[in-house]
């Protein structure tokens, strides 16, 4: 089974070999996305293999389809960049649901700190001698009150690390979860209430730009929104403007709306053409990390393994557990049994 991966940084390469040639897997590396100009790339392959910025639109998939291509293996938890409906009759899709909630709630709780701390000012301060301690003053996370969006895997390790720290955790969710360990609020209060704003749900239609100028203004002055989840959740130009009128305290930001041309890629010696993306990483109160937040090391391992036996499962048995089944209404969790596919 010949697989074409995309999008493909050495960390990927380095995780995936040790499965590359056994078990009759073959890999093929493209450091390209995926794209209506890249998809011819996957010409006599069994499957592909793509990330969070690849683009599985219609004209990809018919285009997949046509070729003799049967499954999509995204190596990721979140499938917002597949167009699944489409996806169904032609295509299996599948996904690494859990890889590593650690890595993503550390790396929220890690921007957070870092950025009420002012760590990232006196790091660039101290290299350059610069002992003194003007404008770094922050504010103690105990006592502090937490929103979090969404208590899925991620949003829970999240709360867990908030309450280690003494703080009084509320939460929203449209599924709420009886074991989420704090207190559900609706989405007005949570707003009102909150110090810190982390958001850990999916990219849907409801939740596109659940931070915007009518958000941000029911918000507490001083706020920090953090983001560790899908970049278009927030409009990054009322964030900015929230930001530029003192209303909005910080912002840790891993995702960008508009990630997908920048993040990943060097541009240090380039002019990046986004003014808004420029101007939010030109603020002293925002942190931008690369979608960097899933990077660690049993992260890595976890997403290869369960890649290449969601890969090995299907062909074995003709189901898998981690596929994306559009047509049973609840697309992680087929309704029917899952050994009864779909398709
Ligand atoms: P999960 O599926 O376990 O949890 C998502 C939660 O959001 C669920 O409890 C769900 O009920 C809730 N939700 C769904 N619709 C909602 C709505 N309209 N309003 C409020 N809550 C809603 O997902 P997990 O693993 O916790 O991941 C969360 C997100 O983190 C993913 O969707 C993905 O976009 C992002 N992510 C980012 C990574 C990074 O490297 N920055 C890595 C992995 C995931």
């Amino acid at each position: 089974m010949k697989f074409a991966f995309f999008d493909v940084k050495p960390y990927d390469k380095a995780s995936f070999d040790k499965f590359n040639g056994k078990s009759g897997l073959e890999f093929k590396y493209f450091e390209s996305h995926l794209t209506e100009d890249t998809v011819d790339l996957a010409k006599d392959c069994t499957g592909v293999c793509v990330f969070v910025n690849d683009t599985v639109n219609k004209t990809v998939i018919d285009r997949l389809y046509k070729m003799g291509v049967k499954m999509i293996a995204l190596r990721c938890a979140g499938y917002n960049n597949v167009d699944i409906k489409n996806c169904y009759g032609k295509l299996h899709v599948f996904h690494v649901p859990a890889y590593s909630p650690y890595a993503v709630a550390e790396h929220a709780m890690a921007m957070l700190l870092t950025s009420i701390r002012r760590i990232h000012k006196a790091y660039i301060r101290t290299r350059d001698f610069n002992f003194s301690l003007n404008n770094l003053t922050g504010f103690d996370l105990h006592g502090k009150t937490a929103g979090i969006i969404g208590t899925g895997k991620i949003g829970k390790v999240f709360i867990n690390i908030c309450k280690g720290f003494g703080m009084r955790v509320i939460a929203y969710d449209k599924f709420p979860s009886p074991d989420c360990g704090a207190e559900y609020v609706p989405l007005e209060k949570l707003f009102a209430e909150s110090d810190i704003i982390s958001l850990h749900c999916p990219l849907t239609e409801e939740t596109k730009h659940i931070i915007n100028s009518d958000s941000i203004s029911k918000m507490k002055k001083g706020v920090v929104i953090v983001n560790t989840s899908r970049g278009a959740l927030i409009n990054a130009e009322d964030l900015l403007q929230g930001i530029k009128e003192r209303k909005i305290g910080a912002a840790c930001l891993d995702v960008y709306e508009e990630e997908a041309d920048v993040f990943f890629q060097d541009f240090s010696g380039h002019i990046v053409s986004d003014d808004v993306l420029a101007r939010l990483i030109s603020m002293p109160n925002v942190i931008v990390t690369s979608h960097q937040a899933f990077l660690t090391e049993e992260a890595l391992n976890n997403i290869a393994e369960t890649t290449v036996s969601n890969i090995l499962d299907f062909n074995k048995n003709g189901w898998c557990e981690n596929e994306l089944c559009y047509r049973c209404g609840s697309i992680e969790k087929c309704k029917k049994d899952r050994q009864q596919k779909c398709f």
